[in-house]
C-alpha cells in the first residue's frame, strides 16, 4: 500500500478547448489536513467533482486507498468513505436538524445493508448523537433546518457529510458567506475533525488556510504550481506573482 488515502495521476478535465484541470498529480497522506488555494476559475471545484465521481475525468487516474475510482459513480465512491460538503447542498429545509442527520446516517447504513430496514438499527442513532456533538448543534436538534442561522446551516452541511462516517472529507469553501466569528469557529471545527480524518479543504480565507492547513497545494489554470507548508507557500515567488496579478485584476 502506498499510504496515500488519495492519489491522482495526470488527472485532466477539459470542457471543449478549456482545460479546467490539467494533468494534476496530487497525493494526500492518510490523516493530513490539506488546503487547496488558487484564484477563481483555477479548477479547484472541478477537481473535487471528479474525486466524487460527479464529473468524469477526460483522462488520468484517481485512487482512493489504492482503489481506482476514476470511473466510479458517486454512490460507490461515498461507500469507499469519501464525503463532500457544499458542492451538493442536500439539507431538507422542512425537516429538523436531527431528522436531516438521521436520513444521511441511514443512507450510509442502507448502502452497507441494502435489505435491512435502517430504522432501529444500532449505529444510526449513535452516529446522529455523535455528529450533533461534533457540530455543536445538540441544542438545536429539534429546530427546522430552514430556521437555522446561515453559519449553523453550514455546520449542518458538514454534519451531513460526517454522518456518512467518512475517512476522507472534502470541503469546498466552507466559510463562504460566514461572519468573522463563524469563520473562526469553523476553522476550529475543521482542525478538530482533522485529528481523526483526512481532509482536503478548498478555501479563499488565507487566515484560515495559514492557521490550520498542514500543507497547501496551489492551483492556477488547472495546474498545481506550488505545494508546501504554509510558510513555504507564503514565501513562494510564483504564488505571490499569481495572487498579486489576480488582485491587480480585481482592483
Ligand atoms: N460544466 C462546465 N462547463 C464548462 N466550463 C466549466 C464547467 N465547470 C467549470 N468550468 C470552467 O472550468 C474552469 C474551472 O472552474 P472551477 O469551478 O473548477 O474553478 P474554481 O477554482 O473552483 O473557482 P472558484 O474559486 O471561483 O470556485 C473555469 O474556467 C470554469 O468556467
Ligand atoms: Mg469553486
Amino acid at each position: 500500500m502506498s499510504g496515500f488515502i488519495l492519489e491522482t495521476k495526470s488527472l485532466t478535465k477539459a470542457f471543449g478547448a478549456l482545460v479546467a484541470v490539467d494533468h494534476v498529480d496530487f497525493r494526500l497522506p492518510k490523516g493530513q489536513l490539506r488546503a487547496i488555494i488558487g484564484p477563481n476559475g483555477a479548477g479547484k471545484s472541478t477537481f473535487f467533482s471528479m474525486l466524487m465521481g460527479v464529473q468524469q475525468p477526460s483522462s488520468g487516474e484517481i485512487r482512493i486507498n489504492g482503489v481506482d475510482t476514476s470511473r466510479m459513480p458517486p454512490h460507490k465512491i461515498s461507500r469507499l468513505g469519501v464525503s463532500l460538503a457544499f458542492q451538493i447542498t442536500n439539507i431538507f429545509p422542512n425537516l429538523t436538524v436531527e431528522e436531516n442527520l438521521r436520513l444521511a446516517a441511514q443512507n450510509r447504513s442502507m448502502s452497507f445493508h441494502p435489505f435491512r430496514n435502517a430504522a432501529g438499527q444500532p449505529g444510526v442513532e449513535t452516529r446522529v448523537e455523535e455528529v450533533l456533538e461534533e457540530i455543536e448543534l445538540s441544542g438545536k436538534r429539534g429546530e427546522l433546518a430552514s430556521n437555522l442561522a446561515h453559519g449553523e446551516q453550514k455546520y449542518l452541511e458538514i454534519g451531513l457529510a460526517l454522518a456518512l462516517s467518512p475517512e476522507l472529507l472534502l470541503l469546498d469553501e466552507p466559510t463562504a458567506g460566514m461572519s468573522a466569528v463563524e469563520t473562526r469557529q469553523t476553522a476550529g471545527l475543521i482542525k478538530r475533525l482533522s485529528e481523526r480524518l483526512s481532509i482536503v479543504l478548498v478555501e479563499h480565507d488565507m487566515e484560515v488556510v495559514m492557521s490550520i492547513a498542514e500543507k497547501i497545494s496551489v492551483f492556477h489554470h488547472g495546474e498545481i504550481i506550488a505545494e508546501g507548508t504554509p510558510d513555504e507557500i507564503k514565501n513562494d515567488e510564483d504564488v505571490q506573482r499569481v495572487y498579486l496579478r489576480s488582485s491587480d485584476a480585481a482592483a
